[in-house]
């Protein structure tokens, strides 16, 4: 961590964000987001009430797969800013129309008609400014060459102006960072989050820093303004790619092969094992080492009288599990989450999406053994990213807490913070389909904390997670609201 505060080019890329200070529920107004993050692209307002709450519009659509890995970002860009339009059409209408009728009969363009807009990207990115940044580099499955070092801000605005479409790109925000922003929006109590994480597609964190120790910023002479007043900044690690020279990560055949045949080998090495696009692929991948290896009997009954279903286990030959991403990552929270006798859920799942028929309780068993295995590791790697920013921010020592490294799992300590003092909390706020829809996820995590030494079952205790659901755009809207005043006061 502490060296890539000092310079450029590490692993843990900690790329600084220009945001200086989290909000504190009393922001107010009408701001737009957009969501670019692995799977779905999202377009909302957010009308926030200063009373800690808001209401939220939006619309969602799936970005078709030919646009990740496009000819030119101009393919992609454009389709956005056709939703943007969509959406204003649709939720905005008296708005879009009167700005465009203004446009048209050449009125002016009022300052309040134009819509601030959060852009979360969430791909690594060196930002330059609140509203600038240059891609470093694709990941969770996009490959769009002429991107790579262009300004996504200035991308997108072309597309918007392209469209005449009363929206500036105002900020440009990782959806960590959003994550952050609208956890301490929302959050109970006066203390301010501390990390925004993020455990869905891909995985990556984003935390406050103290300015001081960010010195690839401020001893450049190169860097945009910011604000010093707080004397803070929320740095995106990109914890991703975390360690991707593999000095500590596991690493097993399978990982090997994820890797080697991904679009980005030798990339987000921690991403790999941690996050919702590649954990179905592990299990697919070990799945088919054991059906290659014939002294393993997985799913190799001789016949129906091995079967406690009394029918052959059969694969068809077009079973997803012989295709790469064949097995979605949702297979494993239902892997974890049947508990029943026989495990019924799994062994329907795997005859109707994935072609295999006539699974024997025994092999539904051993299916969900691996699964959880997958699952559970990525939790626990999870919680090394979280105690390592707990750690190195020293926020455990800083309050009055008491945490001490000595005590170690074991014990199940309560859950909650009921007892703690509020300047002992350390706040995480949470968002991905890993964390909401893994069983367990969380506790995985806390009983990984707790056993980690500087953190202990203490330490853990004052940890408190929430979910920040739908963070990004929230939390896009937050850093817009800062960033237009900052536009508007400067013009
Ligand atoms: C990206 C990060 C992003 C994370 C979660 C990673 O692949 O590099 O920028 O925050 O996914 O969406």
């Amino acid at each position: 961590m502490d060296e890539g505060l000092l310079q450029q080019g590490t692993e843990l890329s900690q790329i600084p964000t220009y945001v200086t200070a989290v909000p504190n529920g009393t922001e107010k107004g009408l701001y737009m987001a957009v969501d670019l993050g692995g799977t779905n692209f999202r377009v909302c307002s957010i009308q926030l009430h200063g009373n800690t709450t808001f209401s939220l519009t939006q619309s969602k659509v799936a970005i078709p797969k030919e646009l990740m890995v496009a000819k030119t970002s101009k393919e992609l860009f454009s389709f956005l800013a056709k939703q943007i339009e969509t959406f204003l059409k649709t939720h905005h209408e008296e708005h879009y129309t009167g700005h465009i009728r203004r446009r048209e009969t050449g009125g002016a363009v009022k300052e309040e008609e134009i819509f601030n807009l959060g852009f979360t990207f969430s791909f690594p990115v060196n930002q330059i400014g609140i509203n600038k940044g240059l891609l470093m580099r694709w990941t969770k499955g996009f490959d769009i060459a002429d991107a790579v070092g262009k300004d996504v801000c200035a991308l997108l605005q072309t597309e918007i102006d392209a469209l005449g479409l009363p929206v500036r790109v105002a900020a440009l925000v990782n959806d960590t960072v959003g994550t952050l922003m609208a956890r301490s929006y929302t959050s109970p109590g006066k203390t301010g989050t501390l990390l925004g994480a993020i455990f869905g597609t891909g995985t990556n964190g984003a935390y406050v820093e103290k300015l001081d120790k960010v010195t690839k910023l401020t001893k450049s002479k190169d860097s945009g303004d910011y604000d010093k007043s707080t004397g803070e900044m929320i740095v995106n690690t990109e914890w991703g790619s975390f360690d991707n020279s593999l000095r500590t990560l596991p690493n097993t055949p399978y990982d090997i092969e994820l890797d080697e045949k991904s679009v980005n080998p030798g990339i987000q090495m921690f991403e790999k094992r941690v996050s919702g696009m590649f954990l179905g692929e592990i299990l697919r991948l070990a799945i088919i080492g054991l059906l290659k290896d014939p002294t393993f009997p997985l799913f190799r009954d001789e016949n129906s009288a091995q079967n406690d279903i009394h029918s052959t286990t059969q694969i068809y030959d077009n079973s997803p599990i012989y295709k790469q991403w064949g097995i979605d990552t949702s297979f494993l929270s239902i892997c974890a989450g049947d508990t029943s006798p026989g495990h019924r859920m799994v062994r329907q799942t795997l005859d109707k999406d994935y072609g295999i028929t006539a699974v024997s309780a025994e092999d539904a068993e051993a299916v969900r053994a691996i699964a959880a295995a997958i699952g559970r590791r990525a939790a626990r790697l999870a919680a090394v990213a979280i105690a390592g920013i707990v750690i190195n921010t020293g926020r455990l020592d800083a309050a009055k807490g008491t945490a001490t490294t000595e005590q170690k799992a074991g014990i199940d300590p309560p859950r909650g913070d009921a007892d703690l003092a509020e300047e002992d909390v350390i706040d995480v706020g949470v968002d991905g389909s890993l964390v909401e829809f893994y069983p367990n996820f969380e506790d995985h995590i806390r009983e990984a904390l707790r056993e980690i030494e500087g953190i202990g079952a203490k330490g853990e205790k004052r940890i408190r997670i929430g979910i920040a659901k739908d963070g990004s755009g929230v939390g896009a809207a937050l850093i817009a609201l800062v960033a237009g005043r900052v536009a508007v006061d400067t013009e």
